[in-house]
């Protein structure tokens, strides 16, 4: 049987990771799996059962009863929550807050960490979020580190936010980055960190088409 591949990327919000992840993805003609949209799905269903953030035990509770799927539609991944298709739904501060919370919870992250190895399993992967390389998949190919400068990354984010008509400032949108970082890197569980065998990006000063081709190129040399 031929060995799967897979492309490790971890790093913080807005870093750029589901950009270059797709655009890897396709140039390679891998599968994309965008885990933080796994976590955003299962805070969407706490959210919509009046669960707090602080609400451990409840999230406990109610994790069992949560299922979340992936399949893909013209190469789009479509995250499919007890059975209704999300996608369009999760992409919200509020959801991306209540991810970050839920998702220091054992029972969260032990059901999505499953769903994602298998995916790795059946095939080659781009696959991107927190704890890729340092806890999902260990012996990824490939495995990189993507961070950019904070106000680098708020000011992508208020131009995207202003290219759609949003209403947006980028002081609160700064602190939400930094206050989510300092979440994800601080909880007790798989927190964001670079893997020892990872290769560090910073895209502060990259285009997007620099940051894919610096990771083509480590992939191509079947790098570590
Ligand atoms: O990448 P994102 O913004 O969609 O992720 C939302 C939250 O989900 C993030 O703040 C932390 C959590 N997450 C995680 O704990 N582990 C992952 N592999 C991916 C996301």
């Amino acid at each position: 049987m031929s060995h799967n591949i897979a492309i490790a990327i971890d790093g913080p919000a807005g870093a750029g990771k589901s950009t270059i992840a797709k655009l890897i993805a396709k140039r390679k003609g891998y599968i994309y799996v965008d885990t933080g949209a796994m976590y955003r799905a299962m805070a969407l269903y706490f959210i919509e059962q009046g669960i707090g953030a602080d609400q451990q035990e409840r999230i406990s509770e109610a994790a069992p009863d949560v299922d979340v799927t992936i399949t893909y539609e013209n190469g789009e991944q479509v995250v499919w929550l007890n059975g209704r298709n999300v996608n369009s739904l999760i992409r919200t501060e509020e959801v991306g807050k209540m991810a970050s919370s839920s998702s220091v919870n054992k029972e969260v992250r032990k059901k999505l960490v499953e769903l994602q190895q298998a995916l790795a399993r059946k095939e080659s992967v781009v696959m991107d979020g927190r704890d890729i390389g340092t806890c999902v998949l260990p012996d990824a190919d490939v495995k990189i580190y993507l961070t950019a400068d904070s106000h680098v990354r708020a000011v992508r984010r208020y131009e995207e936010l202003k290219a759609k008509g949003q209403e947006c400032d980028l002081e609160v949108i700064e602190r939400d980055i930094i206050d989510r970082d300092y979440q994800d890197m601080h909880r007790e569980l798989s927190p964001l960190r670079q893997a020892e065998d990872a290769v560090l990006l910073d895209s502060s000063a990259m285009t997007i088409e620099q940051v894919a081709e610096a990771i083509i190129n480590l992939c191509d040399k079947g790098a570590k």
